[in-house]
């Protein structure tokens, strides 16, 4: 479990631990690479093969290995060599590099932004008007403080774990310690600027073995930088202890661990390793952090990454799934939404956005479809009260989102403590469950469904940890989860400007789902492709057959980029509890009537939910990063053949014996011209409906030489391609993989995938077709993936480019909150973004 730090140690000692921005990977004078490896190979061979040194596995990432060549060069001379053996690997021969999946060299780059609360818009801060607090309410507070012997000084100030003031308006927590119910046997992982272990407040719930440092490689994650006090404001609010320094956490007896990452430049790698890290005993991974939430940017994280949160929800807490806890994020004054942070609409991550001490939205707290919950933090003149930097120093200017997601998480950690076998599902179940909707005026609240109500503002609605707890006492687990994955859908029409919009449908039927093995739905992902050349005029919203609206995307006045929408995946919990069965439809808007448009390109609709036989369930393979190519022939003979129930187990995708034949198909083809006209391409209000889907039909295999409406270099690359393949699998007589790379238009990372299509994994495209289904209905599929590139589970991955410039040129002016800091905060780590 302690594979990261003893990697680290390696590696530290060898790089002779400098004073560079990271010794640990020492990038000042080495180069490194995570290599993805088949199960069989041995790494030393690999190494010694390509001249590197193996630096051990990637922290709990099975098939990952870290290698480190001892000369720096711009040259990625490990793709280039892996390139080299595919083009020449037709000839045949083995090459114990053929077992390489996939190649990412590491480079530093920002860290992510802390989200700490950003100036109000007007400039000015309003003030508490001085509202008396309730007697009544005061006299139960000394109550709760005698019975539960609570004596710290600040507790008072606390009033988002009892307000005496705006009576109703705090976590609804007293009656969940009096019972008893105070996080013991529950972890907590702040992954933030480090966490002060010395503090008197939090030493004693300090938990060392599931902390770690990775910008300066070391075992504990105390602050160094001025500016790293966020992740131990953030420690207090969910475990602070009960004594005499400040005040409690809502979680008070729950153990807590630091991990740092978001002082210095860190690569993807260590980011990845702290998702997963000490993950058998860190339960809860508090994130109040992502891409900047400047109301431009569209980021995601990088394929390690998402690996690293697949693997924890998988393998992390004894195989029940790490819960991640991320803050929605502060841009809402620059109609930021947390639809285009990656980190905060994955299914993986419960987003979390903020109210104040009124009740009431604050500015900053964006809204989405992706979202949730919310729960308490700064506004309305006040902000949370809790620990901070030093020995017994108080705080009480802790705010923004990032102050609302550990509350979350620490009452999360008082569910655990009653229920410690709920599942990372069980508890986003648990979580909307009981959450309790407000302020009806400003919410737009719609019904769902299944009774519940939903508000892009405020998701559920807030967390009361008393309704939380009682609901996770008598939770029955769900069945394990599954998914169904439409083919791509392909529109190819302009965007009409105005209100009216491109409406296009998907029919999901009872069979598609039940093929799919899916009863009920949690999360509904859209992946789309948008041509425009002013992304900010565009919105997207998307309705379920039961007539639920998600605005899944949404208008950005300052978001003036021209590379719209690529293969994003836009998220919605909005849709939790439906059966998924009927129409669905997508009307995406450019309502800006000016000189700026664009053009619908593709989309693809997946429902993730709850199975139906749960021993039929399986996990969900790894994602890989992957090129688009697969886009323009939709991997299925129908919608219905696209289902995909049971994929093999990630593991199960590295143990196959390498077959892949060469690619080097570098560019996205063409779409067919075949028609077959599944999604219905209407602008909205008219009749003119235009069926210019192109979801070919596997039949069209037999024709496809003929047909197959592609650019010349294009085809030479099938011709040939076909050729190798009936020689494969005449010579094989079974299956065959393919190996693809990802066209890397403006990736600064590098980073790129050969990721093999055999019948298991390329089901789905990796996203997980039942194998034995695919090999019976879709004979021709296969051949047919091969041309895809299958995965577009791997589309997905590789979205996120993070603007290393804009990260280090943030300003960091405004650090801190609307009361101000009480404890001369210095500002502005020139590494550290603090204030947007
Ligand atoms: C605490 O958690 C561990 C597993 O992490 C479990 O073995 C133990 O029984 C738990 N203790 C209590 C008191 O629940
Ligand atoms: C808040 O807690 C009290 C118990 O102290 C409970 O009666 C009440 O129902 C809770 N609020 C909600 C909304 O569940």
């Amino acid at each position: 479990m302690k594979l990261a730090p003893l990697v680290g140690l390696v590696v530290g000692s060898l790089a002779g631990l400098g004073t560079a921005a990271s010794p640990r990977w020492n990038l000042d004078s080495n180069d490194y690479y995570v290599l993805h490896l088949e199960r069989d190979v041995q790494p030393d061979h690999i190494a010694s093969r390509l001249g590197l040194r193996h630096e051990g596995q990637l922290g709990q990432l099975p098939g990952h290995h870290i290698f480190s060549a001892s000369v720096k060069t711009e040259d990625d001379v490990v793709r280039r060599a892996v390139q080299e053996r595919r083009r020449k690997r037709s000839l045949g021969g083995v090459d114990v590099l053929d077992s390489v999946k996939s190649v990412h060299k590491q480079k530093l780059r920002a860290p992510m932004q802390k989200r700490v609360v950003p100036p109000p818009p007007s400039g000015r801060y309003p003030t508490r008007r001085a509202d008396q607090p309730d007697a009544k309410a005061v006299e139960y507070q000394k109550s709760v403080m005698s019975q539960l012997d609570i004596s710290d000084p600040i507790f008072n100030e606390q009033w988002h774990l009892f307000n005496p003031v705006q009576l109703g308006h705090d976590v609804n927590v007293t009656a969940v310690w009096l019972s008893g119910v105070t996080g013991k046997n529950a972890t907590v992982a702040i992954v933030d600027d480090g966490l002060d272990m010395y503090s008197n407040d939090l030493k004693p719930n300090y938990y060392a073995q599931g902390s770690w440092d990775y910008n300066d490689n070391r075992p504990e994650p105390k602050p160094s930088l001025d500016d790293d006090r966020h992740g131990t404001r953030c420690a207090g609010e969910v475990s602070a202890a009960r004594n005499d320094v400040c005040g409690v956490g809502v979680a008070y007896d729950s153990k807590i661990a630091g991990i740092r990452i978001l002082s210095k430049m860190i690569t993807d790698a260590d980011e990845a390793l702290a998702m997963n890290y000490d993950f058998q005993h860190n339960d809860i991974y508090s994130c109040s952090w992502g891409p900047p939430d400047d109301g431009r940017s569209m980021d995601a994280p990088g394929i390690l990454i998402k690996k690293a949160m697949l693997n924890g929800v998988q393998k992390g807490r004894g195989d029940k799934g790490s819960i991640y806890v991320f803050a929605s994020g502060n841009g809402a004054a620059s109609e930021d939404n947390c639809n285009f942070d990656g980190y905060t609409n994955s299914i993986y991550s419960i987003t979390v956005g903020a109210i104040d001490r009124k009740g009431l939205h604050p500015y900053y707290s964006e809204k989405c479809s992706a979202q949730l919950v919310v729960t308490y933090s700064s506004g309305s003149g006040d902000a949370i009260h809790t620990t901070d930097v030093g020995e017994n120093q108080c705080y009480k200017g802790h705010g923004g989102t990032s102050a609302a997601a550990p509350l979350a998480a620490g009452i999360f950690a008082l569910a655990l403590e009653v229920r410690p076998d709920l599942s990372w599902r069980d508890m986003q179940y648990i979580a909307l469950q009981s959450a309790v909707p407000i302020d009806f005026e400003e919410g737009e609240w719609q019904p769902t469904t299944i009774g519940k109500k939903y508000s892009h503002t405020f998701g559920y609605g807030k967390i009361d940890s008393y309704a939380l707890v009682e609901t996770a006492k008598t939770w029955k687990n769900v069945k394990p989860q599954a998914w169904y994955y439409s083919p791509w859908l392909h529109v190819n029409k302009d965007i009409p400007q105005g209100d009216q919009g491109l409406s296009v449908n998907f029919e999901v039927t009872k069979d598609m789902l039940k093929e799919a093995n899916l009863e009920r739905l949690e999360h509904v992902t859209v992946t789309m492709n948008v041509e425009h050349t002013r992304r900010g005029d565009l919105s997207v919203d998307l309705i379920s057959p039961d007539n639920v609206v998600s605005h899944i995307s949404t208008t950005r006045k300052l978001d003036t980029s021209s590379e719209g929408y690529d293969d994003w995946t836009f998220m919605s919990v909005v849709h939790w509890g439906e059966s998924g069965v009927g129409t669905w439809t997508l009307i995406v808007r450019d309502s800006k009537v000016n000189d700026d448009s664009g053009k619908f390109v593709d989309w693809h609709l997946k429902l993730w939910g709850e199975s139906i036989d749960a021993s039929k369930a399986t996990l969900l393979p790894m994602p890989s990063d992957e090129d688009d190519a697969d886009h323009d022939v939709t991997s299925t003979a129908t919608p219905t053949a696209a289902t995909t129930s049971l994929p093999p187990p990630a593991d199960a995708t590295d143990t196959a014996i390498p077959t892949a034949l060469p690619s080097d198909h570098p560019e996205r083809p063409i779409k067919p011209s075949k028609t077959t006209g599944e999604s219905v391409a209407t602008e909205t209000g008219t009749e003119s409906a235009a069926a210019e889907s192109t979801t070919a039909a596997s039949s069209w295999l037999p024709s496809f030489l003929p047909t197959f409406g592609v650019s010349s270099s294009t085809q030479a690359w099938i011709y040939g391609s076909i050729g190798l393949i009936v020689a494969f699998c005449a010579g094989l007589g079974a299956w065959f993989w393919f190996v693809r790379r990802k066209q890397r238009l403006n990736n600064p990372r590098d980073d790129y995938e050969f990721e093999p299509l055999n019948p298991e994994d390329a089901g789905g495209d990796s996203l997980g077709g039942a194998p034995g289904e695919k090999g019976q209905k879709r004979r021709g599929g296969e051949l047919y993936d091969a041309f895809a590139g299958g995965s577009e589970d791997e589309e997905d991955q590789e979205t996120g480019h993070f603007d290393l410039a804009s990260r280090d040129s943030d300003d960091d002016s405004d650090d801190d909150d609307e009361r101000g800091n009480v404890n001369n905060e210095k500002q502005g780590s020139r590494l550290l973004g603090d204030g947007r």
